[in-house]
Parts: structure tokens; sequence; C-alpha cells
């Protein structure tokens, strides 16, 4: 007798989740017991079309809620005005989500009142402080809540989980999907010289005898001083005659503001869009360090053994930091300039910073799941 396949509803929102999500998708839907259905609340538009076209994936369901500079009631009120109805009437198996953000959470709870059950990957991630990162610290704890599965990525986050006092029945340690994106996606751009070549047309600013920095940053809890902070650092940095910055910056309207006010027109300084997932795994290749504030950059960089300043005083990815791999340089002027130094001038120290090993898995996190979720 032929089982009907499970329905799970892998539900994403930003650009990260995307990311995080395509590859866990398409496991699924190669394998004959699921029917997986790809849903976006649309937290984000035009960051997670960018980023699906990576994986030739268009969402079955758009919910299209994104307004520009919205807030986080607005965004959470949207969601569920949108996703609860959508859930009540069609009952997927599982609420598949990923992560911390708004979408994330919220998925979660309509799944808690609905009775479907949660599967929660990326789970564990914790740096004790509820205001940083804001308000992801938040979502990532409501989440473990009501969460019916737990696949954290790594020992750390595993361990968190236990101290909260989940079940261990419930908890699978797969790797971070991340890694299994980072790595099809790279080995795809690896084989194909005619795709390196449009990459290398569309960036023609690229001067091959600077070395790149590369650049991201948008945490809520840095607008203000700490991205004032960050984009005079970046300007003191960029005085060097041997360096060129590339900074596709975040659509946030908070971030757009500052980041083209005090870096636009400086020379050495590219501030671009974001741009799609092969450009900016292209960019990273091509970098000679990263500079960012972002969760899914700090997990990737280490694997294509790019050394990362981390611009924020914590992190709940405190793997690389431990392993060598990564740095906290805080969101002040002087640290970052420091950091930044340290690795252009110190061959030695910056050999140091890079590893063969990735302390974020081994590409098989979405086996790992996809295999869960069939018991
Ligand atoms: C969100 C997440 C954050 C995640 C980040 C990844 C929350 C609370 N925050 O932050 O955890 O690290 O995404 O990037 O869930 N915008 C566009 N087009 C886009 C995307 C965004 O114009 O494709 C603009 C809009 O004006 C939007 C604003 O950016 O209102 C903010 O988007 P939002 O998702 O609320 O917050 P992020 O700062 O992007
Ligand atoms: N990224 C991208 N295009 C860009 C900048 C980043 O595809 O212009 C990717 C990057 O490789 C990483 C992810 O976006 O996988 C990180 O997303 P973001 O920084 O928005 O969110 P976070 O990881 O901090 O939640």
């Amino acid at each position: 007798m032929k089982l009907s396949p499970i329905r799970p509803w892998i539900i994403l929102g930003t650009r990260p989740e995307a990311i995080k999500l395509a590859p866990l998708f398409m496991t699924m839907r190669n394998m004959d017991r699921f029917a997986p259905v790809l849903v976006s609340t649309g937290q984000h538009q035009s960051m997670v079309r960018d980023v699906l076209k990576a994986f030739d994936l268009t969402p079955d369901i758009d919910l299209a809620v994104m307004q520009p500079g919205q807030t986080l009631s607005l965004l959470t009120r949207n969601i569920i005005d949108a996703l609860d109805p959508l859930i009540a009437e069609h009952k997927p198996d599982w609420l598949v989500v990923q992560g911390d953000t708004t979408t994330t959470f919220v998925t979660s709870l309509i799944g808690f009142y609905n009775h479907i059950p949660v599967a929660h990957v990326e789970a564990g991630l914790r740096t004790g402080d509820l205001m940083r990162p804001w308000p992801e610290e938040a979502n990532r704890r409501l989440t473990s809540i009501v969460a019916r599965r737990h696949y954290p990525p790594t020992d750390l986050a595993r361990d968190n989980l236990l101290r909260e006092g989940i079940d261990p029945k419930n908890i699978v340690m797969t790797g971070n999907t991340v890694i299994d994106a980072l790595l099809s996606v790279s080995k795809r751009l690896d084989a194909d010289p005619s795709a390196q070549a449009q990459l290398l047309a569309r960036f023609p600013f690229l001067d091959p005898a600077r070395r790149m920095i590369l650049v991201t940053g948008h945490r809520r809890e840095s607008f203000g001083e700490g991205f004032r902070n960050i984009c005079t650092a970046l300007a003191e940095i960029a005085e060097r005659d041997d360096v060129q910055i590339v900074y596709p910056v975040h659509l946030n309207p908070n971030v757009q503001g500052i980041v083209h006010e005090t870096l636009g027109g400086k020379t050495n300084v590219h501030l671009i869009a974001p741009v799609d997932y092969e450009a900016f795994i292209y960019l990273m290749k091509h970098s000679y360090f990263i500079l960012t504030d972002s969760g899914g950059v700090q997990e990737e960089a280490p694997s294509l053994r790019r050394p990362v300043l981390v611009m924020r005083d914590t992190s709940e990815r405190m793997e690389a930091v431990n392993a060598g791999l990564a740095r906290l340089v805080s969101t002040s002027v002087q640290t970052i300039v420091a950091g930044a130094y340290m690795l252009l001038d110190n061959p030695a120290a910056y050999a140091k910073m890079q590893s063969d090993i990735s302390p974020f898995g081994d590409g098989r996190a979405c086996n790992r799941i996809a295999e869960d979720l069939l018991l």
C-alpha cells in the first residue's frame, strides 16, 4: 500500500530564510514521501526573489505582506491576517520555519493556535541578552517554546535547548542548512566559466590591484550611533590606497539613509544594491576579508576561507569566534579600524583566521531534517 505523502509547508519571509530553506524544500521535493509547499509571507520582497533565483524557485504561495519601513507590530498583524486563514483551511502536516525573524515566530504561533506541529530549523541560537540581537533573541526563544521538533545546527545550540528544558527526544543536531545552500551554489559557479565571466562584467569597478573588503550590515539594534560609527570606520579604512570596499546596502530605509549620506561618493567605496545569492558568493570568494553584522555571512565565510570581523558586541554564533575564524569588533570606530588593519597588515594573523573545516555544517543538514520528519 502506498502511503500518502507528508505535506509540510516551508514558510519563509526574509532573505536568510529563503537561502536556508530553499535547499530543504528541494530535498523534500525530490523525495516521494513529501509533497512540500513553499510559502513566502513576503516580509521581504525583492531580496527574497533575488535569492530564490539561485535555486530556480518561486514560492507556491506569496502573501506579499511587505510595506516600506514596516514596524514590527504592523508586520506581525499583516502576517497573522494573511497566513492564519490559509493554515486553518489547508491544515498542512507540518509548518517548517527557520531562524529568528518575525515570519519565524508569528508562523510558529499560528501553528500552535491551529494545532499544526512546528519544525524549527536553526534552533537554539542564543546570546542570553534579550536586547541583542533585538528582536531576534526573543523570536528564537518564543519559537522554541511552541515548536515540536528542534534542529540546532551545532553542539552549542543543542546545549542551549537542553538547558532550557526542551525534551532531548525532540532535538536533532543537523548542521546549518546555509552550508548546504552555499556549497551547492558555489560548486555550480566554480564549474561554470561563463557565469563567472558574466559576474566579472557585472562588477567592472573591481580593481585587481586592491584588496577587496566586502561589507554587509543591517541590525536593528545598531540603528543610530552604531551605524554612524560603522560608516565612519569604513570611510577611515577606505583612505588606504591598497583597499576597496564593496557594500551591497540592505534595503531597510534606516540603513540606506545613513550609509548613502556618509559613504556616498567616497573614493574606494562602492555602494551597490543587494545582489542575488550567486553574485554574493562570487563577491565573498573575491574578497580579502568580510566585515559584517549578518548572521548568515558569519556562517558562510569560514567555508570559503575568508576571515570575518563581526561588527557586534555579542554573537549567537560563537563557534567561529571560538575557532579563531571570526572576531567580534563591536560597533566602535576604533575597534573596527584596528581589526581591519590587523588583517591587512599582519599576514600571520590573517592566515590564522582561515580553516578548511566549517564549524557550522557539512552540507548535509537538509537530508538529516527531511529524514527526521519522516519518522
Ligand atoms: C529582517 C529580520 C532580521 C533579519 C533580516 C535579514 C525581523 C524582525 N527582522 O530585518 O532578523 O536578519 O530581515 O535581512 O524579522 N525592504 C525592501 N525590500 C526588501 C526587503 C526589505 O524594501 O526586499 C525594506 C522595506 O522598507 C521593509 C524594511 O526593508 O519595510 C525592513 O524589512 P524587515 O523585514 O521589517 O526588517 P529587516 O531589517 O530587513
Ligand atoms: N546575501 C545575499 N546578497 C547580498 C547580501 C547578502 O545574497 O547582497 C546573503 C548572504 O550570503 C547570507 C544572507 O544573505 O546568506 C544573509 O542575509 P542577511 O544579512 O540579510 O540576514 P541575517 O543572516 O543577518 O539574518
